[in-house]
């Protein structure tokens, strides 16, 4: 991002922010195992995320967006928004039971542009996140990412998150 991108707000997400929403799930193809379709991850997260969007639907979860002040820009992963900022960033939390028994929170999508990363907008989303997930009064924030994952899986670990299982796959002949 440029200077004038320097002041960025997270908030929940407004139903203008959707179409650039819908742009940065792109990022998500990253570290995809190679057995599996990037696109059809890319599709799934667009679908899960398009929930939230739906009003009648009244979808449980959150999403807030990160949104850069300052002159926007088009292109990949980035978009206009209504009110004259940028979204540059995304993150989606819900709660679902664990099977051992209790409710826990979970987040299902999060990304940032690729011109805005190592800015802390990942933090600062992951952060109102479990910000969310405390309100809910549950005791654990789980997630999921590829193994191939790099760049998540150092982000996730500076975050503090633990590795909690690891999930085998063999392409059957
Ligand atoms: C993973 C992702 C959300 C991180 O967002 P970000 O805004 O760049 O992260 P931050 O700037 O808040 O980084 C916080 C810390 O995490 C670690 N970190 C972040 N990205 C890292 C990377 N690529 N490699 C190693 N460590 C990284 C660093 O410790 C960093 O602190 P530092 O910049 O002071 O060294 C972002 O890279 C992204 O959108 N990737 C594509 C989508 C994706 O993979 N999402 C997660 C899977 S669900």
């Amino acid at each position: 991002m440029t200077a004038e991108h320097t002041e960025v707000q997270v908030r929940p997400a407004r139903p203008e922010d959707r179409d650039a929403v819908m742009r940065l799930v792109s990022r998500l193809s990253g570290g995809v195992a190679e057995w599996r379709d990037p696109e059809a991850v890319v599709e799934a997260a667009r679908q899960w995320l398009a929930g939230y969007f739906v009003p009648e639907r009244k979808q449980p979860g959150a999403v807030f967006v990160a949104v850069a002040a300052g002159q926007a820009r088009d292109g990949e992963g980035s978009d206009r928004e209504g009110s004259g900022g940028e979204v540059v960033g995304v993150v989606s939390v819900n709660t679902h039971r664990h099977f051992t028994g209790p409710m826990e929170a979970y987040v299902g999508e999060l990304a940032v542009a690729s011109h805005a990363v190592r800015m802390g907008l990942g933090r600062r989303l992951l952060s109102a996140a479990e910000d969310w997930a405390r309100g809910q009064g549950v005791r654990h924030l789980t997630l999921e990412t590829a193994a191939g994952n790099t760049a998540a899986r150092r982000f996730y670990t500076a975050m503090g998150y633990g590795e909690e299982a690891i999930r085998f796959t063999r392409v059957l002949d």
